[in-house]
């Protein structure tokens, strides 16, 4: 199967670029934000920017750019909720006679935002007995709430149809096809679960192409899909 993908690929190279609509690509762009700072500076904390599509009809997945100290524990919080914690590990590379330790790390934090209006983020670090906290806000604008069935007739199909059709749909791959309703789509996104995002980035290792790219558009318009499938979400 797998060699039969490449020979179609080598046949027509033209056909293995991904083919990422533009006009999802043109609002990817990453908005600075400048936090305020507490407790100890001398830990390695900022978050440099953010990253979400804007005017999304409805949740959206916004991606925080970070550094992070490393050994550390790391709390978000958005509006005063505690949405992810995690420990930084050591960060280490041996090289001939000496290993190197990084004492921070860059890392992209994807959060979930399901309502227009003003989002507060803060992030808390901390290390032994020292901690430092960045926040900031910034105001996020949705557009009017759209069904399931109609984002991903409107936003996910035409991406299904040029990123992954030629695989998917013309009885080389199965799983799914982008002819698939949203009902059909839904359940493989349910069985699935991230694989749909990560698959086609490279995140997981075997896929035969990668269209997307971590956290790029068209992987965070997957993610918010996902979202709305497993949380059965619905428009108030
Ligand atoms: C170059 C061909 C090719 C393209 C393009 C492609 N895929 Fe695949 N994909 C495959 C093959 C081959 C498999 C393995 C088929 C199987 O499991 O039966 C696969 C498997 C998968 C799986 C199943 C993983 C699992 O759980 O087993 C998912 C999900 C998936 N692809 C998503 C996508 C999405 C989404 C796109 C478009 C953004 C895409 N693929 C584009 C070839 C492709």
């Amino acid at each position: 199967m797998r060699w039969l993908l490449w020979g179609l690929c080598i046949a027509g190279l033209a056909g293995c670029n991904p083919a990422v609509p533009g006009d999802v690509q043109e609002q990817d762009e990453s908005d600075p934000v400048s936090g305020t700072t507490e407790g100890d500076a001398t830990l390695p904390l900022d978050i440099s920017g953010i990253r979400f599509t804007e005017r999304t009809p409805g949740p959206v997945m916004v991606v925080l750019e970070t550094e992070l100290p490393t050994e550390a524990d790391v709390q978000v919080y958005v509006d005063g909720y505690l949405v992810k914690e995690e420990a930084i590990p050591r960060s280490c590379q041996v090289l001939p006679a000496v290993t190197v330790c990084e004492d921070s790390v860059f890392r992209k934090v994807p959060v979930m935002i399901e309502r227009s209006g003003e989002m507060n983020v803060e992030v808390v670090a901390m290390k032994g007995d020292r901690w430092r906290s960045e926040s900031f806000s910034q105001t996020i604008t949705l557009a009017s709430c759209q069904s399931n069935q109609a984002t991903y007739e409107s936003e996910l199909q035409p991406i299904l149809r040029g990123s992954c059709e030629r695989c998917h749909g013309n009885g080389n791959a199965g799983v799914f096809t982008a002819d698939d309703t949203w009902p059909q789509f839904r359940t493989s996104l349910i069985n699935r679960g991230d694989a749909f995002y990560r698959y086609p980035s490279g995140q997981d290792p075997g896929h035969d192409a990668h269209p997307f790219s971590p956290y790029d558009a068209t992987y965070r318009l997957m993610a918010e899909m996902l979202w709305r499938a497993e949380g059965d979400f619905s428009c108030s």
